[in-house]
């Protein structure tokens, strides 16, 4: 059923959600606080909001709060990495590469909690579907105070059915968004944004 319509969608709320896409950064040091089980789910049901092909909502979340398991990922994400982009010789992979070689360093930054976000396999929308989810899911934890950051480094651990199983995978679902959330302890300067390039027809 229609529901009347009270005011112009959305009308008032631009201060709060264009500061949170604008104040939004990628977080990298975390407070070694936990983060309440009840906040991760306020952010899964952010996620869930966005708008999805055809309605089908086609994810499925793994919270992973096993530090050990974590560093694990990372060390085999790290490996895979350095092996597949050692041929690579422009400067900002040299720059990660270094990074990935760094001792200690964790892919996670040792954030608290890791979210995975798969898609279903057999929706070919489902990838753009979870990133739509992700990004809500960043916007959310922005606006309740707590940090994000997509780590793509982890999507090789999809190679890895051992990792794979111990993260409960679900079957038929592949990796799209490996996120992590926690409390900043550091912010960082807001990468600039080129000009966009726009190009008006009519
Ligand atoms: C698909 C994707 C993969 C990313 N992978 C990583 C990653 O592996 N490690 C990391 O530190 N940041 C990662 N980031 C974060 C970007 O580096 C970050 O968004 C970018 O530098 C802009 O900074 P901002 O998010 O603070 O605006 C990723 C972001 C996206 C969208």
């Amino acid at each position: 059923m229609q529901q009347q319509v009270t005011r112009t969608a959305g009308e008032g709320d631009a201060e709060a959600v264009i500061g949170a896409i604008n104040g939004r950064r990628s977080i990298r040091e975390y407070e070694k606080r936990d983060l309440a089980e009840e906040t991760v789910r306020r952010l899964i049901d952010a996620g869930v909001q966005a708008p999805t092909g055809l309605g089908f909502q086609p994810w499925r979340f793994v919270v992973v709060r096993d530090r050990d398991l974590m560093r694990e990922v990372s060390e085999y994400c790290k490996k895979t990495l350095t092996a597949e982009l050692a041929g690579v010789d422009d400067e900002s992979t040299q720059r990660f590469l270094s990074l990935l070689k760094q001792e200690g360093f964790n892919i996670f930054y040792n954030a608290p909690v890791l979210v995975l976000v798969f898609g279903a396999a057999d929706d070919p929308m489902s990838s753009l579907d979870c990133t739509l989810c992700a990004e809500n899911m960043m916007l959310a934890a922005w606006s309740l105070g707590v940090g994000s950051c997509w780590i793509g480094s982890a999507s090789v651990v999809a190679r890895n059915s051992d990792l794979m199983e111990r993260l409960q995978a679900p079957e038929g679902y592949n990796l799209v968004a490996p996120l992590i959330f926690g409390y900043p302890a550091a912010m960082p300067e807001k990468p600039e944004r080129r000009d966009p390039v726009i190009t008006r027809v009519g």
